[in-house]
């Protein structure tokens, strides 16, 4: 093979160790492979020399833990180990900026510090998420620049990463890989790189931007499906339906090669990715006369979210004649359930709304750093959920961590104040619990329930 010498353990550098490349990282390197993470961030990389995982994905600090002082697994701010590295995979941030066009600036940045480095022979496999045409177009000039020619000298792949926050390092273990070589000799040698590296399988399309395409024509998917949830959700409220009862039923109904798939309504979609990648499909039609409208609608009904939801809080404490001031419990503050990432959470929409119509929001998330919580709310999170909830007009549940599926909500009643309401953001409570909350005289709101 002409690139990834056929060694049974290849030397890996991940270029960015933060969700993507830590998450990955600590995958390759539990199973034997000796991996160097690069990143530039200092605080990062020290934290992780000194034993702390600042990233909050389940089980990453405990993987690290695992591998504490194993030369299977080192960190540094230097690009000197890309250099002597089999395969360097590239994981850096691929924001959007105005127009929702890519920012190339970490890229461009690896590009500078990588391609004196590279050595012929070498495999480099791009994570990040780009838009259609940038592993050709974008990466592979970039990596050129030091002399050697991509698909002649090093292989260059784009292999995107589909892994979900929470669930990360299951699915990296589990998903198959999606490849697209810059050449056939790169796509061979990448197909061989995952299937030796994680044993799962791999699907290798005809080039880079097919393999482009799938991550954002995935994320487009997610987005326009929670947004036909939203506003089913929207629809089903007035005719005082549950949503989740018609998704159900409608998701039993065999169509194509599968069924029906309507995913859950919620106060919103946030995180760095589906906020962002269907817009990058979006900006790449765009620029060539096409006009992607579910993009562009899907992203309109999902930001309108978390708006919608504060405004039904504040509508049911009315109904339930709370007199002002009121106060609402925020449980859960990150973008989804079982995360503790804060990157574009809707729950500050919701918390917004809120403050904005005089309610008080107090916090509590034990998921998330508690300064990370005050840089974002701008108030400090309570200790306890006991502390959080005490004497409140609603407790509201935004981020369905496992942890508040065990709540007794039956003894904490005796701390709220009754008539309280709970507001139901992504737990999906089924009817019996429903039931239970309504016997013990809390108002139960869901969105669409
Ligand atoms: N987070 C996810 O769930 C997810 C899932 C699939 C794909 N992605 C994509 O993967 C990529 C990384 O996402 P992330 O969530 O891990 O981002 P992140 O911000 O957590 O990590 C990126 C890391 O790259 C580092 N970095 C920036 N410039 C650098 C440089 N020049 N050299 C070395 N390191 C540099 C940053 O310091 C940071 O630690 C993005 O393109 C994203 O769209 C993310």
């Amino acid at each position: 093979m002409r690139f990834l010498p056929g060694t049974e353990t290849p030397r890996v550098a991940i270029i960015g160790f933060g969700y993507v490349g830590s998450c990955l990282g600590v995958t390759l390197a539990e199973r034997c492979m000796t991996v160097t993470g690069i990143d530039t961030d200092e605080a990062l990389i020290g934290a992780l020399r000194s034993g702390r995982c600042p990233i909050p994905e389940p089980g990453l600090a405990q993987a690290f833990a695992r591998l504490a002082g194993s030369p299977r697994l080192t960190f540094t701010t230097s690009y000197a180990p890309a250099g002597t590295a089999d395969v360097v995979i590239i994981a850096v941030g691929t924001p959007t900026g105005p127009g929702h066009r890519l920012v190339t600036d970490q890229l461009d940045e690896v590009g500078r510090n990588l391609a004196p480095r590279l050595r012929p022979g070498q495999l480099v496999i791009v994570k990040s998420t780009v838009p259609p045409g940038a592993t050709r177009d974008l990466v592979a000039p970039l990596l050129s620049s030091g002399g050697l020619v991509a698909g002649r000298d090093f292989g260059l792949a784009y292999c995107p990463e589909r892994l979900a926050q929470g669930t990360a390092l299951r699915q990296l273990a589990e998903l198959p890989v999606v490849v697209g070589g810059y050449d056939p000799d790169s796509t061979e040698a990448a197909v061989q790189f995952w299937k030796q590296a994680l044993d799962v399988p791999v699907q290798a399309l005809p080039g880079p931007e097919s393999a482009e395409i799938v991550k954002l024509a995935t994320n487009w998917w997610i987005d326009a499906n929670i947004a036909l949830a939203n506003e089913l959700a929207q629809l089903c409220a007035p005719y005082q339906v549950d949503v989740l009862d018609v998704i159900a039923t409608a998701n039993a109904l065999p169509k194509g090669e599968g069924r029906v798939n309507i995913l859950l309504p919620s106060i919103g979609v946030g995180g760095s990715c589906l906020t962002k990648d269907p817009w990058l499909a979006w900006r790449a039609a765009a620029d060539r006369g096409i006009a992607l409208e579910t993009v562009r609608t899907a992203r309109r009904v999902n930001d309108g979210m978390p708006g919608l939801a504060g405004q039904l809080i504040v509508d049911e404490l009315a109904r339930l004649g709370k007199p002002a001031p009121r106060t609402v419990a925020v449980l859960g503050v990150t973008f989804k359930s079982n995360t503790g990432d804060l990157r574009n959470t809707p729950v500050a929409g919701v918390v917004e709304v809120l403050r904005a119509a005089g309610v008080r929001v107090r916090l509590f998330d034990p998921l998330v750093d508690p300064a990370d919580v005050e840089v974002r709310f701008g108030a400090r999170p309570e200790r306890t959920v006991e502390d959080a909830i005490t004497g409140v007009d609603a407790i509201a549940i935004l981020a369905g961590h496992h942890e508040f599926h065990h709540l007794d909500f039956a003894r904490l009643r005796t701390r709220v104040a009754m008539p309280c309401l709970f507001f139901d953001g992504r737990m999906y409570c089924p009817p019996d619990t429903v039931a239970d909350l309504q016997r013990l005289g809390y108002g139960y709101r869901g969105i669409g329930r």
